[in-house]
């Protein structure tokens, strides 16, 4: 088997298994930000991606796509029900998002759970030529850098998660709250969307592990001076510096730009705005269909705008994009019969036999068709009750290219961090909600563009490859500086 310089492990791979009209089956690239970033980086350093192909029961051979090679890893029926959409999607993504729904707590999950991630460390293991960089990615995979450590030390690892990281209190409900810091303290960088989880963090391991916080280096301390590096226990099997720290995750800004400026998703987005017959105001919503979207409260604020008559049937029209996901998980099932039924509720009370309410659309839709959606649409609308990014957000004033368009943004994103003149709001508060809405739709020419200006400037400097040299540069910078023999 060949070994490689440079590993990415993350749960899903960057390829989809696609079925041809013919019967005929290919892989194609995923479409999302992390693929994008990563796919040049893989290239340079001779890269290699494992991660679970997405069905179960299989197993296949590693294999090159356009370059990249690809290390499957199986897993059964099982291994998806307990530690795919149990551990996974049923506990800690509720309780890293701020209990928005009930988390569950079970123990053969998390059976599951450890026995899923050594196999992916063990695959990993396998891959990594000596000397190598593995980079881990997300909640899914959170003990595979400590597993890994122990299995190959010469490693330099990295962990990046994509998702909030919550505060001390809500973290301990985890039975098995030690064995997961203990698993991303294996690594020498920890890397988080915002500041606030990465403090949660070293604060969770502090408390809970016998991790505590050591002096940074004065070198590093110039690099970033709100680094946190954290001495972990020398009780375990390799004694080691653990590096926290945000690095805010972004998009591919060309992409987004070309496809803005491309006459035919132009003339899309005239479509889009004609076939809803034309009304003055296009508010949007593009979501998974998760309940740590908001998306009920921003139904509820529509419906109560509708009833005020501050906004009509006549002049105005929310597009809803729910992309279907997770559909096994019963959290999901729930959300997506509440949401249909409130969809119909609102439409059989306010639609007219020429004008609809909301539209609402159960499918996913490739990136061309996103954008046409961006530019028809005056109003954004992101009111996730908690949400480690959303990249959406970032989307949307990357498509805005001439400045026009408004974008309400939930406070509770890590996108708000960096998108300061938005229409920031508390999805909870439903009032506050509703007046943001009528601002942003109301919103002067003028004004409008000063702040899209300034968005859009931020999210331009800042696009998703600086996101990625960012972190493996840090990383590569802590490879000499922080190894020590136990
Ligand atoms: C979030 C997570 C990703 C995950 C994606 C889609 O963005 O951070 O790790 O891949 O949701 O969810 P899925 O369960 O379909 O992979």
């Amino acid at each position: 088997p060949r070994h490689f310089d440079f590993v990415v492990v993350a749960n899903r791979l960057p390829v989809d298994r696609v079925v041809d009209d013919d019967g005929a089956l290919h892989w194609r690239r995923s479409p999302g930000g992390l693929v994008t970033a990563l796919a040049p980086v893989m290239q340079e350093a001779d890269g290699a991606w494992v991660g679970w192909h997405g069905a179960s029961g299989e197993t296949l051979d590693p294999f090159n796509h356009e370059g990249t090679d690809i290390i499957p890893v199986p897993l059964s029926e099982d291994d998806v029900e307990q530690y795919y959409e149990g551990f996974s999607n049923a506990t800690l993504w509720p309780l890293y998002h701020d209990v928005t729904a009930r988390p569950e707590f079970h123990r053969a999950w998390w059976d599951a759970y450890r026995r899923v991630n050594r196999r992916f460390a063990e695959a990993a293991a396998r891959a990594a030529a000596p000397g190598a960089t593995v980079w881990v990615q997300d909640y899914q995979l959170q003990l595979v850098p400590r597993l890994l450590r122990q299995i190959r030390p010469d490693l330099t690892i990295g962990f990046f998660n994509h998702i909030p990281f919550p505060p001390q209190e809500i973290f301990a409900q985890l039975p098995w709250r030690r064995e997961v810091l203990e698993g991303l303290l294996g690594a020498d960088l920890v890397g988080f969307q915002r500041s606030g989880d990465a403090r949660n963090f070293v604060r969770a391991a502090t408390r809970l592990t016998g991790a505590s916080l050591s002096r940074v280096t004065p070198q590093l301390r110039t690099m970033v001076p709100r680094t946190q590096s954290l001495t972990v226990d020398p009780g375990l099997p390799t004694a080691h510096h653990c590096v926290a720290e945000a690095f805010p995750i972004s998009i591919e800004v060309s992409q987004i730009e070309a496809l803005a400026r491309d006459p035919k998703v132009v003339d899309r987005a005239r479509r889009i705005r004609f076939e809803l017959g034309n009304p003055r105001t296009v508010l949007l919503g593009v979501d998974r269909l998760d309940y740590t979207k908001g998306i009920r409260h921003r139904l509820k604020a529509y419906e109560e705008l509708l009833k005020d008559g501050d906004l009509t049937v006549e002049d105005a029209c929310l597009i809803q994009v729910a992309s279907p996901s997770r559909e096994q998980v019963e959290e999901y099932r729930i959300l997506r019969e509440e949401i249909e039924g409130t969809v119909g509720h609102i439409n059989g009370a306010f639609d007219t036999l020429g004008r609809t309410a909301v539209r609402y659309l159960h499918h996913s839709y490739p990136v061309e068709e996103m954008v046409a959606l961006y530019l028809a649409a005056d109003v954004m609308l992101i009111t996730a009750l908690k949400d480690g990014m959303n990249l959406v957000a970032k989307e949307y004033v990357t498509a805005r290219v001439d400045n026009t368009g408004a974008l309400v943004l939930s406070e509770f994103t890590g996108a708000a961090d960096q998108l300061k003149q938005a229409f920031l709001v508390n999805p909870h508060d439903i009032d506050g909600l509703k007046s943001a809405i009528l601002s942003a739709t109301r919103v002067s020419r003028p004004e409008a563009a000063r702040r899209m200006r300034s968005m859009r400037r931020q999210v331009t400097t800042h696009d998703v490859r600086g996101w990625s040299t960012a972190f493996l540069e840090r990383l590569a910078g802590l490879a000499g500086q922080h190894q020590e023999t136990p």
